[in-house]
């Protein structure tokens, strides 16, 4: 399973772990000529990097970025372009502790029943620096975001919640309400002291979005968003519009009404139909506590034998400031995606260059269709052999043929074509078998 890709606008596979040599990403599909944008990239991670405050990890990190390929004198090629930043400050020593044990609330215990194997040392690939990669390939899709504005910051940490939010107050915590920042530093400082973490609800306002985007009914926009961001470490749970609140809320109190000035309320968040309205996008998502804490914890060891032990590694006592870009970075990611499905589908004249874009994206579809078909199809040929099973069906074959004819008339494809694909389909899957 291509599990550390994302082949969408851009493709991305992302590689490397807290206390390997590297953490990086490659990123494919970057149109050739535009000017590599190194500065924002490093702006960003910045953002993301441990030290930052008080309350983040104290690992010295300069996550110094290399373009290992695919740039030419500040330019895109149009080539797989490589980014890498080394692990400059693991200390894996401070790890050696947890060798045999699996941490309460991370993720060792899911990954050793997973693979049997496990990097132990800052939590492997289930660490936050994994995020890097995609803090990095964000970078490459800005300009399709033109004009779009997004503003991310948290409304509740521990137990405190913003209750003046002022986007011109800014601070290492991004937190946007003067009147409580000298209240939450203090909370914070003590849950440091005491060894603990808290997590805490971050929101999302994305203005100037275009109505459209996102696509029915597997490629939604909010589905889109809710899995990129679930898909961050430590991220429990996302709302979009009135979020949670529907469940109390009657129909008359939720629909978003017209007038023939548009929307009159925005309850939905900017979505319906996981299209884009036009009006503001809003979520909101719940970030855990970071689950390493210098505090004794009940777990077990890999020969399930009962131990009690506390955390040694640096650690963040809240993870939201740092996965503020994290999320943006996601975000980015989904919009440009969608705008790109966007163009591909609007009554809007396309150019040359939108058509071999859009006809390019089709290959590589079909490519990685083929890919995986012919792992599926080796899979098979190895279960059959291990289980004495005859390898040819003929049958089947050709029921799947039939099958396929009829898809095809709904699609104005010849039948001819596809017997062929699928002659040359079947013979190159017996050859793998
Ligand atoms: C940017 C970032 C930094 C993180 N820092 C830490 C950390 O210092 N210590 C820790 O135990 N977990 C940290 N985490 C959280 C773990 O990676 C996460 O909880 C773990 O992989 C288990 O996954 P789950 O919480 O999604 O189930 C961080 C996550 C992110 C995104």
């Amino acid at each position: 399973m291509k599990s550390n890709s994302y082949n969408k606008y851009i493709g991305i596979t992302a590689f490397g772990e807290s206390h390997g040599k590297a953490i990086g990403v490659v990123i494919e599909d970057v149109k050739a000529g535009i000017a590599f944008p190194i500065e924002e990239i490093r702006i960003a991670l910045n953002e993301r990097k441990p030290g930052r405050g008080t309350f983040s990890s104290s690992r010295k990190e300069s996550d110094t970025i290399q373009v290992l390929s695919g740039v030419f004198e500040g330019k895109t090629t149009g080539m797989p372009i490589c980014l890498m930043v080394n692990n400059e400050d693991a200390r894996s020593k401070d790890y050696e502790h947890l060798k045999d044990l699996f941490r309460p609330g991370h993720a060792d215990f899911s990954y050793f029943s997973k693979f049997k194997i496990y990097d132990y040392r800052g939590g492997g690939r289930a660490s936050g620096r994994e995020t890097i990669s995609r803090v990095a390939a964000a970078g490459l899709v800005t300009d399709v975001l033109a004009g779009i504005n997004i503003k991310i910051y948290p409304i509740k940490i521990g137990k405190l919640e913003t209750t003046d939010i002022d986007h011109t107050f800014l601070n290492e915590l991004s937190w946007h309400d003067r009147k409580n920042f000298g209240e939450l530093t203090k909370y914070l400082s003590d849950v440091k002291t005491e060894g603990n973490s808290v997590g805490g609800i971050i929101e999302v306002m994305i203005s100037n979005i275009p109505a459209g985007l996102g696509d029915p009914v597997f490629e939604k926009l909010d589905a889109n968003l809710a899995k990129a961001i679930v898909s961050i470490g430590a991220v429990k749970g996302i709302e979009f519009g009135e979020g949670f609140k529907f469940a109390e809320l009657k129909g008359n109190e939720t629909n978003d009404q017209m007038d023939n000035n548009g929307f009159i309320t925005n309850k939905s968040g900017g979505i319906l139909g996981g299209i884009s309205t036009g009006n503001n996008l809003s979520l909101r998502f719940v970030v855990k506590p970071t689950p390493s804490i210098n505090i004794l914890q009940k777990t077990i060891t890999k020969g399930n034998k009962e131990v009690s032990f506390r955390s040694l590694g640096r650690h963040d006592t809240c993870i939201i400031p740092r996965i503020i870009p994290v999320a943006k970075a996601m975000i980015k990611l989904v919009l440009a995606d969608a705008i790109s499905y966007q163009k591909l589908i609007s009554s809007d004249k396309l150019n040359l260059i939108d058509y071999r874009e859009a006809i390019d994206k089709i290959d590589e579809d079909i490519l990685i269709a083929l890919g995986r078909r012919q792992k599926i199809s080796e899979l098979i040929g190895k279960f059959k052999q291990e289980n004495n099973l005859q390898i040819e069906n003929r049958n089947r074959e050709e029921k799947l043929l039939l099958g396929l004819k009829e898809k095809a008339k709904l699609w104005n494809i010849d039948e001819s074509l596809i017997t062929k694909i699928w002659q040359i389909i079947i013979l190159e899957s017996k050859k793998k078998q």
